[in-house]
């Protein structure tokens, strides 16, 4: 597992260059490719890129595209802006937080889905809205948003 991670991360710093201004790309590719940023995965951009361990971590740290927590497959980003929150947001997030057996912040056990709060999308107008990927699901009631893991889990229910 961990020969598979450094490898990949290899291959990733073959394709950005082995250049501390690689550093963020590097990163990116490595959260694209595991949905989170592994020890052994940054373990292997310092020593690939010569970059202290203080300025990984300040990167990886800094930005919320970046996770050091595992995340699940899906990601969940339940939107808490204004817009969301007066039509039922928190509502949505329970809802699914009971149909997953998770809370906010939490990956299912079997890394399929995380649950997260996220401040606005930008999709007001179909408040109350989860983000999952680049895909927006608005107008959500309970009933549809008890409905959305099973879009991801069994592709051929898919409407
Ligand atoms: S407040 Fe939720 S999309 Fe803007």
């Amino acid at each position: 597992m961990n020969g598979s991670v450094v490898e990949s991360v290899e291959s990733i710093v073959e394709r950005h260059g082995f250049h501390e201004h690689a550093l963020i790309a590097v990163l990116q590719d490595i959260q694209r490719t595991r949905n989170w940023l592994p020890p052994e995965a940054l373990d292997a951009v310092m020593r690939l890129l010569d970059v202290p361990r203080s300025r990984v971590y300040a990167i990886a740290t800094f930005y919320k595209a970046f996770s050091l927590k595992p995340r699940g497959k899906h990601v969940l980003q339940c939107c808490v802006g204004t817009a969301c929150h007066v039509r039922g947001a928190q509502q949505i997030i329970d809802r699914l937080g009971r149909e997953l057996g998770i809370g906010p912040g939490e990956t299912t056990p079997d890394m399929m889905f995380t649950l997260e709060r996220v401040r606005c999308v930008g999709c007001c107008s179909i408040a109350p809205v989860v983000r999952v990927g680049d895909a927006m699901y608005g107008r959500l009631t309970q009933i549809k948003a008890g409905n959305l893991p099973k879009k991801f889990r069994e592709p051929a229910a898919r409407d």
